[in-house]
């Protein structure tokens, strides 16, 4: 038997919804029941309104679940039509989501069990990798990050991480040098993990960018963990169009991710 999905249909509203860096827009969105549940790398699936044609849901992860507020907060990149309504949704405005899917990151239990973490997190990669951080500074886990981003204005992330962190470093990278090193984050990320004294290694972005970490973190002998982005047409295991092919074969994102241990995955 298939591993039923964690996922349940919940209505939402629109908190606020506005544009935090160039093309990147923060939603946060009422749904109490999606904010108790969410862990740290899970994602949501949401129905936006505006295209009476498109049958497709957009999968999203989130930044902040609120259990308290009721509240979760979403950043997302404008790429195409489904992110484009979705900037377009108004305070007030209601549609409907099917979430928590898949699992996610496997977030150390303390300090015991893991000393130090290092996050890296490359452009609208970087939500789930800020959801984290906030559970690991909830479990006293001291950890460094290394974020990248094609410019400055496109960068998100570095105050909220700042916020989690007792001690440890931010390395911020940008393909331009506005901001940061004019370098790649999986750089910082390397000589890091060189020097050791890391016991887990979260990353999220491109899949050329956490290949390199998980290349970086498997020499270093040090866990970790990818969160990989697939076409998701479903999100609930029906489809197979979310497939990551992995040293046990082919495994859906949706349900087995889509955080996976970087070990198994054969193709970013
Ligand atoms: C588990 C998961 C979590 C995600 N979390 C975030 C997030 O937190 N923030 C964020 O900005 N984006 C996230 N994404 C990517 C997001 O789902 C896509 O950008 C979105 O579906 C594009 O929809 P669209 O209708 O605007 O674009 P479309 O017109 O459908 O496509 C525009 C471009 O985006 C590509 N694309 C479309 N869907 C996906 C997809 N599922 N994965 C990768 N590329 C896609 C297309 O190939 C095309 O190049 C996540 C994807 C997954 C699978
Ligand atoms: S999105 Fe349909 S099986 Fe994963």
């Amino acid at each position: 038997m298939p591993t039923p999905s964690p996922a349940r249909m919940h209505d939402f509203a629109v908190v606020s919804n506005v544009e935090i860096a160039d093309g990147v827009f923060s939603l946060t969105i009422e749904a109490p029941a999606l904010a108790a549940a969410l862990k740290p790398g899970q994602f949501m699936n949401i129905a936006v309104p505006g295209n009476a044609q498109s049958l497709l849901r957009v999968p999203l992860s989130y930044a902040r679940a609120d259990a308290g507020a009721g509240i979760v907060e979403i950043w997302f990149a404008v790429v195409g039509d489904g992110t484009r309504r979705l900037a377009a949704m108004e305070v007030g405005d209601t549609s409907t989501l099917l979430g928590p899917g898949g699992h996610g990151w496997t977030v150390p239990a303390g300090p015991e069990a893991c000393g130090r973490a290092l996050l890296a997190g490359g452009g609208i990669g970087i939500p789930p990798i800020v959801a984290l951080a906030r559970a690991l500074s909830e479990r006293d886990i001291p950890f460094d990050a290394c974020l990248g981003a094609a410019s400055a204005s496109k960068l998100v992330g570095v105050p909220e991480l700042e916020r989690f962190m007792t001690s440890g470093d931010i390395y911020v990278c940008t393909d331009d040098g506005s901001a940061g090193e004019r370098a790649f984050c999986t750089d910082p990320a390397a000589l890091l993990l060189q020097k050791g004294g890391y016991d887990y290694v979260a990353t999220c972005g491109p899949g050329v960018m956490m290949k390199k970490v998980a290349d970086a973190a498997a020499q270093a002998g040090v866990a970790c963990e990818a969160s990989l982005e697939r076409m998701m047409a479903c999100g609930f295991g029906a489809c197979n169009t979310c497939n990551v092919e992995t040293v046990d074969g082919m495994r859906g994102a949706c349900m087995c991710g889509p955080v996976f241990d970087a070990t198994k995955v054969v193709v970013w």
